[in-house]
């Protein structure tokens, strides 16, 4: 299935910075902006408050077919909706952090929500000429054609430092020892997913690590100009 518009894909693991620079290329550039990390974080959200037993891969499953998601593509206001719920905010909560794991290994719910995200991102670009879409998978499974596709990688450490002023607001010696734990566990378990870990062909790898938000920003608009050129 063809999807409409200029679709960039950025996917790579949490603390990257993928959604902070997915967000700001989207804005520069006029398109629109897909969070799919939202989508999988606010079906974990929808499951705990259904009393969804998470280790039930068959009633997850369930729960992701009838879905009342909203999700908005507007990188200035990007609203997450479930039932007419605004979860935006909840679904950063460690304990949503902690279990969609849980959900997002289940390979139905994948199909379920890759539709839903195709349709998305198809939409989007028709709207606004073109989108920016960031996850996992989005380069490899759910928009392999699009003319560009980015893995946004950084060390470790980079990530650690970067997750410990975003919970803790500092990035010391004691701020990123309470982040270790939440950062490494959380690549081991979405590591369980295996299209995440390595750049496919005609995908282009930008290490972050020594770049700073700005910095990230310019490289990923460069390899946009070069796809256009
Ligand atoms: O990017 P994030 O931290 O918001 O992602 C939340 C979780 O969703 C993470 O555990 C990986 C999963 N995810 C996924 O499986 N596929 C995607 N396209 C995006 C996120």
């Amino acid at each position: 299935e063809h999807l409409s518009g200029f679709v960039i894909a950025v996917d790579g693991p949490s603390g990257s910075g993928k959604s902070s620079v997915s967000k700001q290329v989207a804005r520069s550039l006029g398109y629109g902006f897909l969070d799919t990390g939202a989508m999988y974080r606010a079906l974990t959200w929808w499951c705990l408050q259904q009393g969804v037993d998470l280790t039930d891969a068959d009633a997850v499953e369930a729960a992701a077919q009838r879905f009342p998601l909203t999700i908005g593509t507007d990188p200035d206001a990007p609203s997450v909706e479930v039932d007419g719920t605004d979860v935006s905010a909840a679904i950063r909560e460690t304990r949503i952090s902690t279990n969609v794991s849980a959900v997002a290994t289940v390979i139905p719910v994948r199909e379920i929500l890759r539709r839903l995200q195709r349709r998305l991102i198809s939409d989007t670009g028709r709207a606004n000429g073109g989108v920016v879409a960031e996850g996992r998978d989005i380069t490899t499974v759910v928009a392999p054609d699009a003319p560009v596709r980015i893995l946004l990688t950084a060390s470790e450490e980079a990530r650690l430092a970067r997750r410990s002023r975003e919970l803790h607001g500092a990035a010391d010696a004691d701020a990123v020892a309470a982040t270790r734990s939440q950062v490494v566990d959380r690549d081991k378990a979405d590591s369980a997913v295996s299209e995440f870990t390595v750049a496919a062909d005609g995908v282009t790898t930008i290490d972050t690590s020594d770049l700073d938000f700005e910095g990230s920003v310019e490289a990923v608009l460069q390899v946009v100009e070069a796809a256009r050129a």
